[in-house]
This record gives C-alpha cells, sequence and structure tokens, in this order.
C-alpha cells in the first residue's frame, strides 16, 4: 500500500493545504496528515487543536487520517510503512527551503522521496501566516479557510489580538 505523507504545522490548515490533501488523498492508497513543530514559527493552535480542525476538514476524505508528532519527520516515517512525503509547491520562493527540507530528510532516511504537487493557482497566495495577519486585524478570510474551521479560527485570532491590546 502506497501512503501519503502531507506534513506541515497547519497553523492553521488553508483550503490551500487540504487542496494538496484531497490531491494526494486521489492518487495514493492512504494519505496521513502529519502535524509537525517548526521552530521557526511561532503557533496561536496547540497541536492537539491543529489535529482536531484538521480532522474536522478532512472528514469527507475515506482514505485520510491526521496524525502529530513532536520528532524528526525523517524518524517519524520510519516503520510507517511505503510513504512518501507530499508537499504543496507555490511560488518559487518555496523552493529553495522546499528543496533543503526534501534533501535532509533524504539524508536522515535513504528511503524517504518527496513529491511536490504545484500549487493550484487559486490558492498561490494563501499561507496560514497571512490569514492570521489578515483574521487579527478584523479582515474576512472567508474562502481562504476550510469552512468546517473557519469560525473557531477568526473567533480565536481576534481573541488573541484583543488580549494582546489590553
Ligand atoms: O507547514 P510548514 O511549517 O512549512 O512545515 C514545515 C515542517 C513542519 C514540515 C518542518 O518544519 C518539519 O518537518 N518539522 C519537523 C522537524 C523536522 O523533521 N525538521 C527537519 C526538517 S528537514
Amino acid at each position: 500500500m502506497k501512503i501519503a505523507i502531507c506534513p506541515g504545522s497547519f497553523d492553521p490548515a488553508t483550503l490551500g493545504h487540504i487542496d494538496v490533501i484531497e490531491r494526494a488523498a486521489r492518487i495514493f492508497d492512504r494519505t496521513v496528515v502529519l502535524v509537525l513543530q517548526n521552530r521557526d514559527k511561532a503557533c496561536s493552535f496547540t497541536p492537539e487543536e491543529r489535529v482536531a480542525m484538521l480532522r474536522r476538514a478532512t472528514s469527507w476524505m475515506r482514505n485520510v487520517t491526521v496524525e502529530q508528532s513532536s520528532g524528526l519527520l525523517a524518524k517519524t516515517c520510519e516503520g510507517m510503512g511505503d510513504v512518501v512525503i507530499v508537499k504543496g509547491l507555490r511560488a518559487v520562493s518555496d523552493f529553495e527551503h522546499e528543496f533543503q527540507m526534501a534533501l535532509m530528510n533524504k539524508k536522515l532516511n535513504e528511503k524517504l522521496d518527496t513529491l511536490f504537487l504545484t500549487a493550484n493557482e487559486r490558492f498561490q497566495y494563501i499561507s496560514s501566516s497571512v490569514i492570521k495577519e489578515i483574521c487579527t486585524y478584523g479582515g474576512d478570510v472567508s474562502g481562504l479557510l476550510p469552512p468546517e474551521i473557519h469560525d473557531e479560527v477568526v473567533e480565536r485570532l481576534r481573541r488573541e489580538r484583543t488580549c494582546r491590546t489590553m
């Protein structure tokens, strides 16, 4: 059984993420969305919250499950079976970092390949960070977030801003 691993920090998951997960699920027998830590990012949601939101947003995809790990991606993939990492590539600016991570994961786990899917043009400009920024200042992010998690994300980020400015 061929398994796609879709790794990310998903803080929060965007429609761009869901698009890549859905396309991976169509190509592979099984897809595991893996919530991981990114040391370069300050997260607004706990890993458990991100997992719960991803489960709601992907519940309609029958061969998709959501898991989390606090360790290395390459190590976590060991023992998960016949896996391939699947990531979405937006603009050229994504490339350098993604290329480095793909090579490093291969170095850490010789069997691990990374497959890049070109991001859907409708979602090229979407990122979790930009969505958080817009939400925090009260902007409209409908059509950018999965509808199943839209209200929870918006409420939390607006509350976060109120707390910071008090
Ligand atoms: O969605 P992101 O934040 O771009 O995803 C990056 C992520 C979480 C996949 C990456 O930071 C990661 O793999 N973190 C787990 C720790 C790890 O394996 N780091 C080495 C990467 S080469």
